[in-house]
């Protein structure tokens, strides 16, 4: 079998729900983000953890996740992010899945089935307070909401929107946002007396602490322990749940002059030693760390030489001393005092650390830890 593994270390993960909480303040209630198989870490492991942690909401972004979270017994308030269409409206209700609403006829819909299977279904109203993707727009919220009011079947329990630039500390545009947000919903409580939750924050506001005096946070990436960009302070005490693994297959001392790999983009100028790991871009290992990226053997950081292929990658292990076929290495993640972040692998191709976790979470065999 091929040795890489990703690593899920469950007790990282609830560590930082922990930190969340803490962050969020006594009295807030935390929406975790498992969407997109919780950012490439397992939705169903994570959620189960989270919900033993006592998680108060969990959010995805399709129906399908929350029906497959209910299959496996989850029984937390699930909010489907990106919200529903019509034909998954009767599965919606008759699970019990929250989904978030800015459509009339889907409200109407929802409605319908929901008198029809005689239950009250809970939403939450999306709205766009800048971000200019998905939802009501701020001024149009109250009209929205009174819209709503007189459909049986259906209860709104929850207003929330999503925040552009939260990632950059103190960009004023957040604070517009929350703003904007937080006039529309005082709207709403003043005209159609809403009673419900507010929420607004995500990591990079839970950071800044903004928006948590409406008593909701919704984060995604701190739970995984990394912040949604670099230089935020306030991440230090959150730990890396993800790490990736592979092992040696092959090392040859080749003499100067040598080409390695596709395109014979890297050239010995003396003699090396050169290791072939069996990770490759099909992994989630990006080819734009070909001469670029770094890995660790023996608490070491090595070079990448040569093109990442789509299944192996050789990196330089001259001079590391009695290393050998079989060596753990380390692609992200910790090996004695060294660590590779998925912010430095994201720096390095051009992407975001977000990206990265998907990527390598999805495409490997993830084995978990849980004390
Ligand atoms: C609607 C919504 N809320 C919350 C989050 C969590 O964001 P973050 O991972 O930056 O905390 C996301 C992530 O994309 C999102 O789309």
């Amino acid at each position: 079998m091929i040795p890489n593994e990703v690593t899920i270390d469950l007790d990282a993960l609830k560590h930082n729900f922990f930190e969340i909480k803490r962050l969020a303040g006594p009295h807030a209630r935390v929406l975790a983000v498992v969407k997109s198989d919780a950012y490439g870490h397992g939705m169903l492991p994570v959620a189960t953890a989270l919900e033993s942690a006592g998680v108060d909401l969990l959010g995805v972004f399709e129906a399908e996740e929350g029906l497959e979270l209910r299959k496996a017994g989850c029984e937390a308030t699930i909010l489907l992010m990106m919200g529903i269409t019509s034909d998954e409206v009767s599965a919606v209700v008759k699970h019990g899945l929250t989904p978030a609403l800015f459509q009339v006829d889907i409200a109407e819909e929802l409605s319908r089935v929901s008198v029809e299977q005689e239950k009250v279904t809970a939403v939450h109203v999306k709205v766009d307070s800048g971000m200019t993707r998905l939802g009501v727009w701020c001024e149009d919220l109250p009209n929205f909401l009174e819209q709503l009011l007189p459909l049986k079947g259906i209860q709104v329990e929850g207003i929330f929107s999503h925040l552009a630039i939260a990632d950059q500390p103190d960009h004023p545009f957040t604070d517009q946002q929350i703003k904007r947000f937080k006039e529309s919903v005082e709207a709403c409580r003043r005209r159609v007396g809403f009673e419900g939750d507010a929420h607004i924050a995500n990591s990079g506001a839970l950071l800044g602490s903004k928006g948590l005096d409406l008593g909701m946070a919704r984060p995604g990436i701190l739970l995984y322990g990394s912040p949604p960009a670099e230089g935020w302070a306030a991440a230090a005490p959150f730990k890396s749940v993800m790490s990736f693994k592979s092992r040696v297959i092959q090392i040859r001392t080749v003499p100067p002059g040598t080409s390695i790999s596709y395109g014979c983009t890297y050239k010995t100028e003396e003699r090396r030693s050169i290791a072939t790991i069996p990770v490759g871009y099909d992994d989630g290992y990006s080819r734009l760390l070909s001469n670029n990226g770094e890995v660790l053997i023996q608490g070491q950081r090595v070079p990448v030489v040569g093109r990442v292929c789509m299944n192996l990658t050789m990196v330089d292990v001259t001079g590391l001393e009695g290393v050998a076929v079989g060596d753990e290495v380390v692609l992200l993640g910790s090996q004695g005092k060294e660590r590779i972040t998925a912010e430095e692998i994201a720096a390095k191709i051009g992407t975001i650390n977000y990206e990265v976790y998907c990527t390598i979470g999805k495409s490997n065999r993830r084995v978990y830890i849980d004390s």
